[in-house]
């Protein structure tokens, strides 16, 4: 018998705040043709004054919970995958824990960029394989639009908040790839590219800063590394592209979604897709994109599901789970 972490409820959030690409024609020189062509971007999601990336996170984990039909007291550990936390500390994850009324287990915040909700699911995973947590609240939440430089019409138009998240619990499994849940996972960093991807601020400079990016550098790379990732976490589960019911991508760009989908050889019905509605959410695009995904009937149990996701870091990855 093996161990196995098994999705039992997903559920998001996002924020009312509704924002066409036509609204950034007043600012800025750029265009809804410019945007939906380069990016697949169609609108995007902003919050409120005073509505921080607790508050999203919050509103999904309580979506996932009543998916999962549990409550909180029932989970045993919170992982957030986030960069834009309410304060430098605590955690945005026992903010969370706060707000649902957990007062036993653990929670913390992940921090790799767009790759956060990948690497919180590996490391719930692990959690949950080793016996240290049987139950494991994963969310992926951020309020990108905090850290926009609006004057900057090559990011600003890309990000967008939101909030997605999982519930995972422990289930013995056979070993085999037939199992639900978890079947493998590969992470990767390389912190040489970390000048394609930064914000240019953080408490150690006591400064907040903005984010920058060197876009079609970083696009260079995604359409390299994510398909890679995706077929060594596939190999790693003993199984292949042929496999697989739904590539559950990290929403930055529809033409990286279908680069990686061409390198893979599946065609553009097995992917579920977002970005038009969300924009890049970050490390909230994956859990989003998973819990619409359900909505639409796309994800059913049973079906073989890879993430994966590239970010500032750079650092990327891909998990294998079967729903
Ligand atoms: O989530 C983390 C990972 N991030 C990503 O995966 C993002 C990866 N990168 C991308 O998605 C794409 O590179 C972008 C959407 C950011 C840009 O698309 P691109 O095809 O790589 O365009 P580019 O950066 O090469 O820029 C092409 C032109 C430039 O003008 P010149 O130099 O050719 O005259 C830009 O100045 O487009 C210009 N441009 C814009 N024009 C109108 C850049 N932003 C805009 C804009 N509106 N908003």
């Amino acid at each position: 018998m093996t161990g196995r972490a098994v999705v039992k409820g997903v559920g998001h959030y996002l924020p009312a705040r509704v924002v066409p690409n036509s609204e950034f024609e007043k600012t800025l020189d750029t265009s809804d043709e410019w945007i939906r062509s380069r990016s697949g971007i169609e609108r995007r999601h902003f919050s409120a004054e005073g509505e921080t990336t607790s508050d999203l996170a919050t509103n999904a984990a309580k979506a996932a919970l009543d998916d999962a039909g549990m409550s909180a007291d029932q989970i045993d550990a919170i992982i957030l995958a986030t960069s834009t936390a309410d304060l430098t500390f605590p955690s945005a994850a026992t903010m969370v824990q706060a707000r649902l009324g957990m007062t036993g287990g653990f929670a913390f915040d992940v921090q790799a960029v767009c790759a956060g909700f990948v690497y919180a699911l590996s490391n719930a995973n692990a959690l949950i394989v080793s016996g240290q947590a049987r139950r494991v609240l994963v969310i992926g939440a951020e309020t990108f639009s905090r850290i926009m430089d609006w004057t900057d019409r090559s990011t600003c138009v890309l990000f967008g908040d939101g909030a997605g998240a999982v519930v995972l619990e422990a289930e013995e499994g056979t070993g085999t790839p037939e199992d639900r849940g978890i079947l493998a996972v590969d992470l990767n960093s390389d912190g040489r590219y970390r000048d394609l991807l930064y914000v240019d601020g953080g408490v150690s400079t006591q400064t907040t800063g903005y984010l920058r990016m060197q876009g079609n550098q970083v696009f260079r790379h995604a359409v390299e590394k994510l398909a890679q990732t995706a077929e060594n976490a596939l190999e790693k589960a003993g199984l292949s592209s042929s496999d697989v019911d739904w590539i559950v991508p990290h929403q930055a760009n529809i033409r990286i979604i279908q680069g990686t989908a061409k390198k893979m050889g599946l065609p553009m019905e097995k992917v579920v897709i977002t970005v038009q509605d969300h924009g890049n959410t970050s490390a909230a695009s994956i859990p989003l994109a998973l819990s619409v995904g359900k909505q639409r009937g796309q994800i059913k149990k049973g079906d073989l599901v890879v993430t994966e996701a590239i970010g500032g870091g750079l650092a990327w990855g891909a998990v294998v789970l079967r729903w």
